[in-house]
């Protein structure tokens, strides 16, 4: 079954075409890169209004790069729920009339369930159950994923996600814009233990995470340095805000995984690019005996293709969504099963 899987719901207008939700025959993505440098950040209305410029276009390369027509495709998914309200309009309406014109199926998804099979699409061998921590600048949370398409909750933050966390800090550090990869390369050259910065709720009994305060840390630590005409090393502050987020991220999704008695840890969303994040993972995976798999790189980030694979798994139980299919900005994932 051939699913175009259409992905709008921040900065990235994206649409693949994938087979039996297993091979990526195409995957194009425009990032609205120049629009983020210019306003330092995503600005909703103008992220909306380039995804109507570009969705025709990043549709009609998809089909061209897999060598298909239209009428090749059998279904359409597209991300309706999780996202910025008129960047998933964008998206939705172009969904709809595909599925319109084509008289196909259309399946809505949520945005975190499209994250999780990115990973199952690098990894067809990831079992279950296993614990999956999804990260990115949206969200951060743990979840229990009992079976394809079973999700519980365990833990998720109580205000910052961990990318947002990178991106506020880089911008404040005047590194750019997405915080996450630029932190990341700076971080290379760093010290991690030039600076002692919190581990919010690392020892808490939940699973919840705050990177607020941590952020703040890093923020006052850097006016500190401006105030007394301290030297700034860049790659020290960077290396050490770093190490606290990741080694945050590490401890509760294994302490998850090992109250939960998995086998298998899954680490999905764009923070899942990290560096050190993937070592670290190794490293404490491996001590605690369990297998810790990642997306490849180009899956990290929002893309169509993980979009059009979580729509296959859906109209393979029977789902399908109807032309009357509505965006909602915010709702938990477990609520996403069944029809729309
Ligand atoms: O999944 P994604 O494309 O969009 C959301 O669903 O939010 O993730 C984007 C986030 C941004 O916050 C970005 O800074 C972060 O992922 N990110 C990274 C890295 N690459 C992207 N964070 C840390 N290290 C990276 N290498
Ligand atoms: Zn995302």
């Amino acid at each position: 079954m051939l699913v175009l899987g259409i992905e709008t719901s921040c900065d990235e207008t994206a649409a693949a075409l994938v087979e039996d939700g297993r091979t990526i025959l195409s995957s194009v993505i425009a990032t609205q890169m120049d629009l983020l440098k210019k306003y330092g950040g995503v600005v909703p209305e103008v992220a909306a209004r380039r995804h109507t410029e570009l969705i025709g276009y990043v549709i009609e390369e998809a089909l061209n790069k897999a060598g298909k027509s239209k009428e090749d495709i059998d279904a359409v998914a597209v991300t309706a729920k999780q996202g910025l309200i008129g960047c998933l309009l964008v998206g939705t309406a172009a969904a709809k009339t595909m599925s319109y014109a084509l008289n196909v199926p259309l399946i809505g998804i949520h945005h975190i369930e499209g994250h999780i099979f990115a990973n199952k699409l690098s990894n067809p061998d990831l079992p279950y159950p296993h614990v999956c921590l999804t990260v990115s600048g949206g969200h951060t949370m743990i979840l229990y994923v009992a079976e394809n398409c079973h999700y519980e909750l365990m833990g998720t933050t109580v205000d910052d996600a961990a990318g947002e966390a990178f991106d506020k800090v880089a911008k404040f550090l005047g590194l750019g814009f997405p915080g996450g990869p630029v932190i990341d390369k700076a971080a290379q050259t760093g010290n991690i233990k030039a600076y002692k910065f919190p581990r919010p709720l690392i020892y808490a009994k939940n699973y919840d995470f705050s990177f607020s305060g941590l952020k703040t840390s890093v923020i006052n630590t850097f006016k500190e340095q401006v105030a007394n005409h301290e030297a700034l090393p860049l790659p020290d502050i960077a290396a050490s805000f770093q190490e606290a987020v990741v080694d945050v991220l590490v401890a509760k999704t294994i302490k998850a995984a090992l109250e939960r008695g998995v086998k298998a840890l899954s680490v999905t969303g764009g923070v899942s690019a990290n560096r050190r994040l993937r070592a670290n993972f190794q490293t404490a995976a491996e001590r605690n005996g369990l297998k810790v798999f990642f997306p490849s790189l180009s899956l990290c980030t929002d893309n169509g293709a993980m979009v059009a694979a979580a729509g296959y798994s859906r109209l393979m139980r029977g789902e399908r969504s109807t032309l009357e299919l509505d965006v909602i900005p915010s709702t938990p994932l477990e609520m996403t099963r069944g029809q729309d």
